[in-house]
């Protein structure tokens, strides 16, 4: 069994969000963007966020999985990628759940780079610098995490706790308990 520790409540991810959208105008101004929503994961955060912005954004949708439970795999699979994916010449911004082993994004942002894309940027709720494995880096971050598995606002364990409105430590209560 499993326990929920509150890590971050809806005002605080609200605020934040707030906080990236801010610099997100600073560094793009009204330049035309192309949001590159990577699901499940992103889907609250992205719509959270785009939203707050001005500048005309087109969106396109991937899906790639790594996990199975709290354990990585250490592969990366794609499982949808948007057909129509026109980014040549474009700026890009890839939104992102969680930035943990690096894996998921690094073939993202390669397969972006081979598209022909004139920038690609990232942004991440989440960072989990602890578990890096390949070297990359996002240039927007919500907030940087522990070596801890976290669930909610869009984030699962196991396809459940998606739609909780806080980002939450999933705690394994000890047997008995
Ligand atoms: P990476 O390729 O190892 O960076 O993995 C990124 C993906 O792993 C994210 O998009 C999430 O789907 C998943 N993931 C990593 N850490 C967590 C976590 O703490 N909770 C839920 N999903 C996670
Ligand atoms: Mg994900």
């Amino acid at each position: 069994m499993h326990e929920l520790k509150v890590l971050y409540t809806a005002e605080q991810i609200e605020e934040r969000v707030e906080q990236l959208a801010d610099q997100i105008r600073q560094d793009y101004g009204d330049r035309p963007l192309v949001a590159v929503i990577v699901l499940k994961g992103a889907i609250f955060f992205a719509t959270d966020l785009l939203r707050k912005l001005t500048n005309p954004i087109e969106i396109y949708f991937v899906e790639l999985k790594t996990y199975a439970g709290t354990e990585t795999t250490g592969e990366v699979k794609i499982h949808y990628w948007d057909e129509d994916f026109d980014i040549e010449g474009r700026d890009v911004l890839v939104i992102e759940d969680i930035l943990d082993t690096g894996i998921t994004l690094d073939l993202i942002i390669h397969r972006i780079e081979q598209l022909g894309a004139h920038s690609v940027r990232v942004c991440c709720l989440l960072e989990k610098p602890a578990r890096r494995r390949v070297d990359v880096q996002a240039d927007y971050v919500g907030f940087i995490i522990d070596d801890q598995f976290v669930v909610g606002y869009g984030l699962d364990y196991r396809g459940k706790y998606r739609n909780l409105p806080y980002i939450a430590e999933l705690v394994q209560k000890p047997a008995g308990a």
